[in-house]
């Protein structure tokens, strides 16, 4: 059989192109027992559903109003720009009756099954992760919506719930749960809870983000959409066996992660890294640097190891245009620790230079943050009372290639990256363990690189997830929808 040629309009717009957001809530939801029903009103969700062209559309209109507004030395009036997608979890597809295998055995199993082996806190036998309830139970899928405001999200929340008689006596399906999102206000904007712009570094789709940063690596369409090319079994060249309603869709893998900011903050200033000419606030700001592998403005410490460059965190032009290559970098750490958070889980020359492709580790990061900003109170303490953290959402074709891979055979696996002088130790971001025992991590210190650094069992803490899938719009209208 040939495959039709690749077009956007039959992607869901959150995988190739991001749904444009200032807040966005994911609708946890079960379908309920008359299934047909469920596929009825599923039909009627379709067109509101926002494909990769749509965004496309709606990024071009934001930019002309930015851009007009700046002409006119005016702050740009908001948009309404609102967008929703859908993806089901394998106990989902079993409840529509679709029980086709898709070739993604973390999928079929399921993310509470895989928590020990990701190395989520937890206990028991058979093991129970420290997750909240509402995630050691059946999730069938979840709705994305997203939008430029919370009014406008909670209007088309509401017309979701209309669809699917959410509340009625003919419900379709119920809430679960609603994980409401929202970027971070004023300065902070784009920038994850402990303070560092995120968003930076995504792989470029090949014929769809056609001109790359540099630095900015290509990957086929395949290593995100299913039954695309380059959609492989890792370390070969074989095709992942998939039916035919799994072209263009992709797999999402779901994280509630939290994120223990207090305790964050207060480690580094307890912990500076000491230099001749480093102030203490200078010698945390270092640390904290060198833990996630860019300054909090976005500049990667391999290309600026001593010193914040601003500009060049968000100019795209260099702030992914760096490899761990440079002739210092294999055997020291005097530019990124080993275990650098951006290393850990991208690499780059590490592997690639031993002849290890990363191509099918690649993964697009999008979700958003949650909770409140840290209240003085919090500051002063030390100690988290409000929770917040990051809504973790990665597409990926194959989440054993992917996410699975990167959490736990990278982040917590503490020789990687491999064949290095000394121990790289944990991830210091994600890394983890289920006994909740320190971690450790060598390098942060430049002057004394084999030293290690113990650091507390979690700042980052799972508390629930899934993986999903995002089928494509014509397997939507031919698979799953009556
Ligand atoms: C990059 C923070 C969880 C995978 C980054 C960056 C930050 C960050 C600040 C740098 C910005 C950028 O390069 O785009 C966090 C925080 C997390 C978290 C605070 C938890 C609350 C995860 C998880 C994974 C992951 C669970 C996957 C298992 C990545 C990848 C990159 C990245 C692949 C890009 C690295 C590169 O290409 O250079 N993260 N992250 N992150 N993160 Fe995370």
């Amino acid at each position: 059989t040939t495959i039709p040629p690749f077009d956007p309009a039959n992607v869901q717009g959150d995988i190739l192109a991001g749904l444009p957001k200032k807040v966005q809530h994911y609708l946890l939801f079960q379908i309920d027992d008359n299934v047909q029903a469920f596929r009825q009103r599923l039909k009627l969700l379709i067109p509101l559903i926002t494909t990769t062209t749509q965004v496309m559309d709606d990024r071009s209109k934001i930019a002309a109003n930015k851009k007009a507004a700046q002409e006119q030395g005016k702050p740009a009036p908001l948009l309404k720009i609102s967008g929703v997608n859908i993806s089901f979890s394998h106990t989902g597809l079993v409840k529509l009756g679709i029980t086709d295998d898709i070739g993604d055995s973390a999928f079929t199993a399921g993310q509470l099954a895989d928590a020990q082996n990701l190395g989520d806190p937890g206990s028991g036998t058979p093991f129970v992760p420290n997750w909240i309830p509402a995630f050691k139970n059946p999730i069938h899928g979840v709705v994305i919506i997203s939008g430029d405001s919370e009014l406008t999200v909670t209007a088309t929340q509401a017309i979701v719930n209309g669809i699917f008689n959410i509340g009625a006596h003919n419900a379709t399906m119920h809430e679960v749960l609603t994980i409401k999102g929202q970027v971070r206000p004023g300065a902070e904007k784009g920038h994850e809870h402990f303070g560092f712009l995120d968003g930076i570094s995504q792989p470029a789709v090949q014929d769809v983000d056609t001109k790359p940063n540099p630095g900015q690596e290509t990957v086929g369409q395949g290593v995100i959409l299913c039954g695309r090319d380059h959609d492989v079994v890792a370390g070969t060249t074989t095709p992942v066996a998939r039916p035919p309603w799994a072209l263009d869709g992709s797999f999402l893998a779901f994280r509630y992660l939290f994120q223990l900011v207090p305790e964050f903050d207060t480690f580094l200033k307890n912990n500076p890294i000491k230099s001749t000419g480093l102030t203490p606030e200078q010698g945390s700001e270092l640390l904290g640097a060198r833990l996630v592998g860019r300054w909090k403005s976005g500049a990667p410490i391999d290309l600026f190891p001593l010193q914040d460059n601003p500009a060049a965190g968000t100019d795209p032009s260099q702030n992914n245009n760096f490899r761990y290559d440079f002739p210092d970098d294999p055997k020291t750490q005097d530019r990124c620790p080993f275990a650098a958070h951006t290393r850990k889980t991208n690499p780059r020359a590490d592997l690639e230079d031993l002849g290890f492709p990363t191509e099918n580790r690649r993964i697009i990061r999008r979700g958003v943050q949650f909770g409140p900003e840290v209240t003085p109170e919090e500051a002063k303490s030390g100690k988290t009372k409000f929770g917040r953290g990051l809504i973790f959402a990665a597409y990926q074709s194959n989440i054993v290639n992917g996410f699975q891979f990167i959490q736990h055979s990278w982040a917590n696996t503490v020789g990687f990256p491999i064949q290095k002088p000394v121990q790289p130790g944990f991830d210091p971001i994600i890394g983890q363990q289920t006994d909740l025992a320190i971690r450790t991590l060598s390098g942060t210190d430049p002057n004394n690189q084999s030293a290690t650094l113990s650091l507390p069992a979690e700042w980052v803490v799972p508390k629930g997830g899934e993986y999903f899938f995002s089928p494509s719009i014509p397997a939507l209208r031919s698979k799953f929808a009556l």
